[in-house]
């Protein structure tokens, strides 16, 4: 099903392409009228024309006469278009009953592959991956939807210099490969310890060297023990996913460890090409166009001077499997905004080695940070632990909390189910609604709030449309139904829900899941102006059916789009 927007765009291009071949109509949702088409100035600029004049020409070109019930000139030069009430109605009709409410598949679907998560084992998961993994579960939910093939990779860091420290210091405390495994939490301790050991302590640290190459060369005790250790942190991971509700699995684990075997064969190819260059023992490539301050040329370091290899040469060797033996045409990397130049290092390097052939393509999908309180980096909050797990339990905790302030007619497992979507929809709606580029400040009571642009108010606001229904012991009208648009909040409310497929595209488009956000929190809002002024379960049997209808798109529409977030939409709170 098409929607609005795009109908009235083909008939607009349709005239402005009678003008000149393939111009731009330039359509944008406006306040003035529904839409506003501004092709016409620049337009009227490239053919030395008066645009108003031009803006006429396309006015009286176009055959809007079926959809529109107003077009103006207006200004210099802008078109303003108003939807006649029957061709909303038509189009809300039938988004209704599109069960994908108007979100077509894309007609050329993707192979993507999509990174995120990527935690460091041996180490518990901190509040430094929760970007990662929900704006990375957010795009992998929108891209399926929208037809792709989408190929989660958990691109964990098992694999390096910290194991050398870890096993050694294992060996030190009487552990065997055959031993009990660890629980994680002696692990983060543990952890602290090797690393104490290692940085007062030279022979020690000089044989956690000896023992990253003995483990970069397969040797078979080292690796028995490197397991204990991976195993374990999986383990734990997979309870924080589990908690999270996010998709990944295990299955979706491809660590670092993976592509060791790799890397000698990137440095074979690269070589081949003539693409290094030793630089101090180092083997390096220098992509055309980076420099660094001085303005010196920037190497991606493939293998440093000791014979090792590092973060850029998994990372070559990554994209060569993804777009090689996993097929992706686009690869996604959901990692912080601090490693911006090192993706784009490496993206140009693997350009240049044919690692991305046309027409796949890398992108880095970047974010800033969770800040505390004091404005910086959230390492540890004040006083409680760094861990995930911890500060999701605490978020679900002080849902219930709130919770209890109101009387409920829920069981007590079904309130504790509640407490749990609040708690989780609220942190994670926090985050997936800030501009991915853009820091935050972790604040409780800014993301619990039931008021505001929080998780817990698109939830409070689905659950009372599905109130409405309950209370009116009536069942939501047959999909499909045409509503009356009689009033301004109701013609506004259908309005925005027809604005539901673009929200989805757009947020795919730019990786930007707060793009979806801000759509449902205007939903919602709408939806709150609409049944102030406008009483749904009314005698009129027409004017009850069509309000009806629209209260149940509202809440389809809120239901589908948390769910592309990952966020649960209760019936009943
Ligand atoms: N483990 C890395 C980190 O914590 C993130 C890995 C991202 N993925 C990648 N292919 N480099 O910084």
């Amino acid at each position: 099903m098409p929607d609005a927007s795009s109908v009235l765009l083909q008939r607009l291009q349709a005239a402005f392409d009678l003008i000149v071949p393939g111009a731009d109509p330039v359509l944008r949702a406006s306040d003035r009228a529904d839409f506003q088409s501004n092709g016409a100035l620049a337009l009227g600029k490239q053919l030395g024309r008066p645009p108003r004049q031009v803006a006429d020409d396309v006015v009286a070109a176009a055959s809007l006469g079926d959809i529109c019930a107003l077009v103006e000139v207006s200004g210099p030069g802008f078109i303003n278009l108003t939807l006649s009430d029957a061709f909303v109605a038509g189009q809300v009709a039938a988004l209704s009953a599109d069960e994908r409410l108007g979100v077509a598949k894309v007609e050329s679907p993707q192979t993507v592959v999509i990174d995120y998560s990527s935690p460091n084992v041996a180490k518990e998961m901190h509040v430094g991956h929760l970007r990662s993994t929900l704006i990375g579960d957010a795009l992998a939910r929108i891209l399926d939807h929208l037809g792709h093939r989408v190929l989660r990779e958990n691109h964990i860091g098992d694999w390096g210099t910290p194991f050398g420290m870890l096993i050694e210091h294992l060996i030190d405390e009487g552990g065997s490969a055959d031993a009990n495994s660890f629980s994680v939490r002696d692990l983060n301790d543990f952890y602290a310890q090797a690393r104490q050991i290692f940085d007062t302590d030279p022979s020690f640290a000089e044989r956690c060297r000896r023992r990253v190459v003995l483990l970069q060369n397969g040797d078979a005790e080292t690796l028995g023990l490197w397991e204990i250790f991976v195993a374990e942190s999986l383990r734990h991971i997979k309870e924080v996913y589990e908690m999270l509700g996010v998709l990944l699995t295990d299955d979706d684990v491809v660590g670092e460890s993976f592509y060791n075997p790799l890397l000698p064969v990137v440095v074979d190819e690269l070589g081949a090409q003539g693409l290094l260059v030793e630089d101090e023992g180092a083997l390096c490539v220098f992509p055309a166009g980076f420099v660094n301050r001085q303005g010196d040329p920037l190497p991606l370091i493939v293998r440093k001077s000791d014979q090792g290899y590092g973060y850029p040469a998994t990372d070559l060797a990554c994209i060569r499997d993804r777009t090689g033996r996993r097929g992706a045409t686009a690869v996604v990397y959901v990692v912080g905004a601090e490693q911006a130049l090192h993706f784009r290092l490496v993206f140009a390097v693997a350009a240049l080695a044919g690692y991305l052939p046309d027409p796949s393509t890398a992108v880095h999908v970047g974010f800033g940070l969770v800040l505390g309180s004091d404005g910086k980096k959230l390492a540890s909050r004040s006083g409680g632990s760094d861990r995930l797990i911890d500060l999701l339990a605490e978020s679900v905790d002080r849902a219930k909390d709130k919770m209890s302030e109101r009387p409920s007619e829920l069981s007590p497992e079904r309130q504790a189910e509640v407490a749990k979507a609040l708690g989780l929809g609220a942190v994670k709606y926090a985050d997936l609604s800030t501009e991915r580029a853009r820091d935050y400040v972790f604040d409780w009571d800014r993301m619990l709030a039931v008021e505001g642009d929080t998780g817990p108010y698109l939830q409070y606001a689905h659950a009372r449309v599905r109130s409405i229904f309950r209370r009116g012991e009536v069942s939501p009208p047959v999909p499909g139904g045409v509503p009356g648009l009689g009033e301004p909040a109701e013609r506004a409310l259908a309005m925005q829900i027809l604005g539901f497929p673009a929200a989805v595209e757009e947020a795919a488009l730019t990786y930007s899941p707060s793009k979806l956000c801000t759509y449902l929190f205007d939903l919602a809002s709408t939806f709150s102006t609409f049944y102030e002024s406008c009483r749904v379960l009314v005698e009129d049997e027409a004017v009850r059916t069509a309000r009806l209808g629209l209260a149940d798109l509202t809440a389809r529409v809120l239901e589908q789009g948390l769910s592309l977030l990952g966020i649960e939409a209760p019936d009943q709170m």
